[in-house]
């Protein structure tokens, strides 16, 4: 099997950006061997903390959030980052040729119940006439993305990444310490029978996506003909995992329990280095209103609406918003 740095080679990565990955996985091998260690390390259970979201911090959040502000900050590759876990972009070197923006710990909720979390990333050119301090540097569509992945900490630690050339596979080898190519160019199927929604929202849903969902429960004798299998890990990259490796449609649909709060994912490292994936792979990434990756972003901490994966089943999904 192929190791890390030839096969991003093989696809013209260029050099500063394959260091600057390195740079990130590097921390990811940190964190999976922490998560490894699960309650014989000191990163189990909540901080007293909130983040700027109010959303309360794990332990593992922050010990997450600082390796990878840390590694990056002192690459000397990265002109700010910006991070769930923190309130607004943090400068790095002003002549860094990238920003980062990252998701440290996805599935927080996972965390102390040994269940699936993991990373995102999503890679951007930094401007060269912003200063390092501006978080305005962010406000780049997902189009523009130069890289994007997840490591999913789960039975085997698992990379998922794309630099534009399709969407590849890898897994951390413990032998040697680094991530092995186990397969390129992922396929999402376009065709599938299984559909992932957090169901005790449903009352919150718009019209279209309550209609939706009720016809793919209807089974084979509704208006779809056939049964669907519903799927919840509570952590986007599980789920994603899960539609990268055997199709199937995720969404994370605008809901009206909280009216200055209508949907739950964030854009910038959640729903967009999601989406680079999926299309990279053949699936489609939408809100019910277009493209994820055409959103010209105007927060950090945007959120949006979410339905991707198997590209039919996205199809029929927003055939209910016309
Ligand atoms: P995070 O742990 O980074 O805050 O993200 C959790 C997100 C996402 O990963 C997952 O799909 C969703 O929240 C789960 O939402 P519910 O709690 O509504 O199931
Ligand atoms: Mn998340
Ligand atoms: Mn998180």
């Amino acid at each position: 099997m192929q190791r890390l740095a030839p096969a991003l080679r093989e696809d013209n990565v260029p050099l500063d950006l394959i260091s600057l990955i390195e740079t990130i996985l590097a921390a990811t091998k940190e964190i999976s061997f922490r998560v490894s260690q699960g309650h014989l390390s000191d990163s189990m259970g909540s901080t007293l903390d909130e983040n700027i979201q109010g959303e309360v911090q794990k332990k593992l959040d922050i010990v997450a959030n600082e390796l990878f502000k840390d590694i990056l900050l002192e690459s000397g590759f990265v002109k700010a980052v910006s991070s769930e876990e923190e309130d607004t972009s943090v400068a790095g070197v002003e002549d860094g040729k990238y920003i980062v923006s990252f998701d440290p710990l996805d599935g927080s909720s996972n965390i102390d119940i040994n269940s699936l979390i993991g990373t995102i990333f999503s890679i951007h050119q930094a401007p060269t006439d912003m200063a390092a301090s501006n978080p305005d540097m962010f406000k780049q569509s997902g189009n523009h993305q130069v890289c994007a992945g997840y490591v999913l900490y789960g039975p085997s630690t698992t990379l998922v990444m794309t630099t534009g050339s399709g969407t590849h596979f890898y897994v951390l080898d413990r032998t040697h310490g680094g991530y092995l190519l186990v397969e390129r160019n992922l396929q999402v199927p376009e065709d599938t029978q299984e559909f992932a929604i957090n169901m005790s929202n449903q009352r919150f849903w718009q019209q279209p996506m309550q209609n939706y969902i009720s016809d793919l429960l209807a089974g084979d004798t509704g208006p779809r003909g056939k049964n669907f299998n519903m799927r919840w890990i509570a952590a986007m990259v599980g789920d994603i995992h899960r539609v990268l490796t055997r199709g199937g449609i995720f969404t994370y649909p605008a809901d009206n329990r909280n009216p200055e709060k209508p949907y739950k994912l964030r854009l910038m490292y959640e729903a967009n280095p999601m989406s680079f994936l999926i299309e990279q792979a053949g699936g489609l990434a939408m809100t019910s209103q277009g493209r994820i990756m055409d959103i010209e972003p105007t927060d950090i901490h945007q959120r949006v609406e979410v339905i991707m994966g198997s590209k039919n089943e996205v199809e029929a999904c927003l055939a209910y918003y016309k």
